[in-house]
């Protein structure tokens, strides 16, 4: 734990000190849970956004984009059931003052009988080498079986006490489970409460005629009040999809762990509509198809999983949860949600408008089902930037901080650098610059020996150097410089385009999802 949270620490450091992420209005003290990008986290995030488009809407014949307004309707958000049920069940701890969620407090208590599990586990792998069938030790071992049925217990009673807004037996449970506050260790807890995490706001001028809306919470809604706009105006067959990214506003309670749970956030939607009773089917393929996006970034795949969700939420018929091993253990990264006609058939109730598909094969209409993929940019920007920083130790002794983002996702592609700030030098590279930054984002660097700027490169995530040296002057070649690998290269100066446009093809990237 303590290992985990020093690696944390570091990358929040590494995200201020080279200009990706900052506390937002840092000097009147910073504002809790809210974040501004700097210059290299802006184009970081960027990156990952188009990734994120090109897969989803142009790589998809069927997938179209909107850009829906943030203010809507407020009767969007009674529709959509957030007025109802977009709620926490909270808990104080009245002797640290702190709240918590009182269902997380119960999930993490399961996490550590499930924990036990996987130390009995591995001390059976151990014990039986070879001969060890993991499959069998889980269903036959006594002691497994003792742990894997207190956690299902746990989980199936909270699970049944939240859909029946239970709270009090929420609250019973944290007390016969004993479960103590992480920071004060004492068991004095408040009652259980619901708190609605929708900010408010109001439009207009004067009090009399100001008119209360949200700052909404997902973007999907925007997609789905638009269903029928796009599907008319872009004459879409069923199956299509629409996606959108853009910005969502809870007011997070337990808003920690830096980027990952924020007041302020962008979500990447797309909602997927299908005939009612294909929904399984659809809910599979995008499960699969939004895993194979994240392996295709080579962050190692044993860093994801899915989670299927017990307890659904108030729109869901079936869900899923791509999880990522954060600097603090597996956590959700994206949601696959089959939401049923929940949403359509609701906008249709509260607006009284029809949104039906005419099905033209069937010669019938119907309101179409959904299959939703919602993955947070800022919790992505976070996996790549975490999983990225590592610390090289070097055959020399020395270590190296190495930012090992993606090629195609780095905020800055290439640095071209003149080994020397004379001679011709700097003007070769300058024109190097001229010539790149047409395609890419690049930057010309000249200042500290071509050591400390190669480690610089490296530590702020830059994949290419590009150095220009006396030699170039007389054969036209430069040293390519890898990041990863520290590998260089001499390839000729007319050549520097070509291999930066290889290395850095999209589709190279995507076609691994096929
Ligand atoms: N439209 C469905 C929906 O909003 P969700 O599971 O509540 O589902 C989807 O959110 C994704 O949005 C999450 O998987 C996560 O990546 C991101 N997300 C949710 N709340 C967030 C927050 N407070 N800060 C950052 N990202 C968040």
């Amino acid at each position: 734990m303590a290992k985990q949270e020093e690696v944390f620490k570091k990358v929040i450091s590494h995200a201020k000190e080279y200009g990706y992420v900052f506390q937002s209005s840092e000097i009147y003290d910073g504002l809790s849970a809210v974040y501004d990008y700097g210059q290299n986290g802006a184009e970081l995030k960027k990156n990952i956004r188009e990734y994120w488009w090109n897969a989803m809407v142009h790589l998809n014949e069927n997938i179209v984009g909107l850009d829906s307004a943030i203010f809507m309707h407020p009767t969007t958000w009674k529709a959509s059931g957030h007025v109802d049920a977009f709620n926490d069940p909270l808990i104080d701890n009245k002797d640290s003052k702190k709240r918590y969620r009182a269902d997380v407090l119960v999930e993490d208590h399961v996490a550590k009988i499930e924990a036990k599990i996987d130390k009995e586990v591995q001390k059976a792998a151990k014990r039986f080498g070879e001969s060890f069938d993991k499959e069998q030790f889980l269903t036959t071992n006594a002691r497994v079986l003792g742990y894997r049925e207190k956690a299902d217990t746990i989980i199936k009673r909270l699970t049944r006490s939240l859909e029946d807004e239970n709270l009090a037996d929420v609250r019973s449970l944290i007390e016969e489970l004993e479960i103590v506050c992480p920071l004060s260790g004492s068991k004095n807890w408040t009652d259980v409460k619901q708190f609605n995490l929708m900010f408010g706001t109001q439009l207009g001028a004067s009090a009399e005629s100001a008119m209360d809306l949200y700052l909404r919470p997902e973007t999907a809604q925007g997609i789905f009040v638009n269903f029928l706009n796009v599907q008319k105006t872009g004459r879409l067959k069923i199956p299509f999809g629409i996606a959108q990214v853009g910005k969502a506003f809870r007011n997070e309670i337990v808003a920690r762990q830096f980027i990952f749970r924020m007041r302020e956030f962008e979500q990447m939607e797309m909602q997927f509509f299908i005939k009612p009773g294909s929904q399984k089917e659809w809910y599979e393929y995008w499960k699969e198809k939004r895993m194979k996006w994240h392996l295709s970034l080579g962050l190692g795949d044993d860093n994801y999983r899915f989670h299927d969700h017990d307890k659904l939420a108030h729109y869901a018929d079936a869900a899923a949860d791509i999880e990522f091993r954060f600097p603090f253990g597996f956590k959700e990264l994206e949601g696959i949600h089959s939401r049923t006609d929940f949403d359509l058939a609701n906008h249709q109730k509260y607006s009284g408008k029809k949104l039906q598909y005419f099905d033209t094969d069937l010669n019938e209409s119907y309101v179409p089902y959904v299959v939703e993929t919602s993955i947070g940019l800022d919790r992505m920007f976070l996996a790549v930037f975490s999983k990225s920083l590592v610390e090289e130790e070097l055959e020399n002794g020395s270590t190296r901080t190495l930012l090992k983002i993606p090629a195609i996702l780095a905020p800055t592609k290439a640095a071209v650098l003149p080994l020397v700030k004379k001679d011709g030098l700097p003007e070769i590279a300058h024109r190097i610059v001229e010539d790149l930054k047409w395609n890419y984002n690049v930057i010309y660097d000249e200042k500290d020996a071509i050591g400390r700027r190669y480690r610089r490169q490296d530590a702020v995530g830059t994949p290419f150097c590009i150095t220009v040296d006396h030699q170039t002057k007389d054969d036209q070649t430069v040293t390519l410089r890898y990041r990863d690998s520290m590998d260089q290269k001499r390839i000729p100066l007319s050549e520097v385009n070509r291999t930066l446009t290889s290395e850095l093809d999209m589709r190279k990237w995507l076609q691994k999802i096929g």
